[in-house]
């Protein structure tokens, strides 16, 4: 067998699926859903989002997990190995990279966010009290508005995510994962079912999932965002999943265990949405209030519920935890290859590519305060930094890892690896990753830059 993982492997397949679970299910699904779902339209984006993971987020995570296991490296290495094996040139490890550099990206604002809901976790033990809706925007206004605050915040968070990185314990948490996970699904649940009490609760489910065809027309932008939000929430584009997958005994079925996760990570995402917008709509809010959307709710209800200051300090407590576990797994590409390939020591690695995600942070928070007069085209950094790695970066390397997996790694060898006679799931596999995602992307590349025009 080829080499070992960096950390050894996962017990089993039950291991990884914890493992991908933990990395997908993140505030990606509660913070990014919601407030994306927000601003693009609801049902028109919802719509859009299922298709997108469907069609291209379930078959680039089946592919990436495929080349981990295939390669046992990091995703650098993986993909210049089996670039050789099969024949073809290194060079298509340039997805590596750009997975390293997109990981780091996005973990430096990720844990500027993370840092949010660690205080939320503090402001709740004190119970929220009769909540305006004035006062939580003030509350939010006044975080956003303390950069010593946020840097606190962000460092800490951080520093958990280098922590854990750097003594290699990530199996430990990811059990914990078995736990901790259902209990945020119970407390999500439980706030649905506040919701449905609430008068906006039919209003939010014809705004979810109403698709709005002609909304999707004139807006072909949501596209976009709904193809990066998928990409973001599942964790696929940036080699996240090669590094997982590297870990990954021999034997077990790569397409259940994605389909699994897809599935779990998008139930998340559902139940988010259908805990907030009834919130929004029966306190007549705005669901269109971008990133602090979460922030602005969520607090009204929690100080009308019976034993609210205590739901409120499990739930922020549980989406603490699971940022950490999807922190973890997106700082993992650029360590794994720091050890592996430079023989840096596990410590050094960590500390090296969380203290570069840090630095970045610090611009990203900053730019909710003192550098706010700073902004591009109406972006502040943080806005671009999550524009450009969502709704740029990882397509791009999730259409190169569709590329490569389907074009130059031969039939033989993806079978083989993927364990699937020559029938229907596998010919579905491949057709998505050979046709439908490369001519998906350009179609929504190109419709949302609006140099193709679909209509509308
Ligand atoms: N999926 C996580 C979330 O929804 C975030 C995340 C973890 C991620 N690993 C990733 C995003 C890799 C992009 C790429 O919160």
């Amino acid at each position: 067998m080829a080499k070992m993982g960096v950390h050894g492997q996962w017990s089993s397949s039950w291991a990884f699926i914890l493992a991908a679970a933990g990395s997908a299910v993140g505030i990606g699904n509660v913070w990014r859903f919601s407030y994306v779902a927000g601003e693009n339209g609801g049902g028109a984006f919802v719509l859009a989002y299922i298709v997108c993971v469907l069609l291209l987020g379930l078959p680039i995570m089946i592919a990436e997990i495929m080349i981990g296991r295939r390669a046992r490296q990091n995703p650098i290495g993986a993909i210049r190995l089996i670039a050789m094996e099969e024949g073809r040139s290194r060079h298509w490890s340039i997805i590596g990279w750009l997975g390293v550099a997109t990981g780091v990206s996005i973990l430096s604002y990720y844990s500027v966010v993370a840092g949010w809901v660690l205080h939320y976790v503090f402001l709740s033990v004190s119970g929220w009290g009769a909540q305006s809706q004035d006062g939580v925007g003030e509350l939010f206004g006044d975080l956003l508005g303390s950069p010593g605050l946020l840097l606190l915040l962000h460092t800490v968070f951080m520093g958990m995510t280098v922590t854990v990185q750097a003594l290699g314990v990530q199996e430990g948490l990811e059990r914990s994962v078995k736990l901790l996970m259902p209990a945020l699904f119970g407390l999500l649940l439980l706030m649905v079912g506040y919701g449905l009490q609430t008068p906006g609760f039919g209003r939010s489910v014809e705004y979810l999932f109403r698709p709005d065809f002609p909304y999707l027309l004139e807006n072909p932008g949501v596209f976009l965002v709904a193809m990066g939000q998928a990409f973001f929430s599942l964790s696929v584009g940036m080699g996240a999943l090669i590094a997982y997958g590297a870990y990954l005994p021999e034997k077990g079925s790569i397409v259940r265990m994605a389909g699994c996760v897809a599935a779990l990570d998008t139930l998340v995402a559902v139940l988010a949405g259908l805990m907030i917008f009834p919130l929004v709509f029966s306190y007549g809010l705005e669901p269109a209030q971008g990133v602090g959307l979460i922030f602005k709710v969520l607090p009204i209800a929690f100080g009308q519920m019976p034993w609210g200051a205590l739901f409120s300090v499990l739930f922020f407590l549980l989406l603490s935890f699971a940022a950490w576990t999807s922190a973890i797994s997106i700082l993992e590409p650029a360590v794994a290859w720091l050890i592996e390939s430079r023989g840096w020591s596990r410590f050094r690695a960590a500390v090296t590519a969380g203290g570069t995600a840090w630095l970045l942070g610090v611009g990203a928070l900053l730019s909710f305060n003192l550098w706010q007069q700073y902004q591009l085209l109406g972006k502040t950094f943080f806005d671009w930094l999550d524009y450009l790695t969502t709704n740029i970066m990882l397509p791009l390397g999730a259409l190169l890892i569709a590329l490569f997996a389907g074009w130059r790694i031969s039939r033989r060898s993806s079978r083989e690896e993927l364990g699937l006679p020559d029938g229907l799931a596998y010919r579905s596999w491949r057709l998505a990753i050979r046709f439908l995602a490369p001519v998906g992307f350009l179609a929504i590349f190109l419709h949302a830059s609006g140099i193709l025009d679909l209509g509308g």
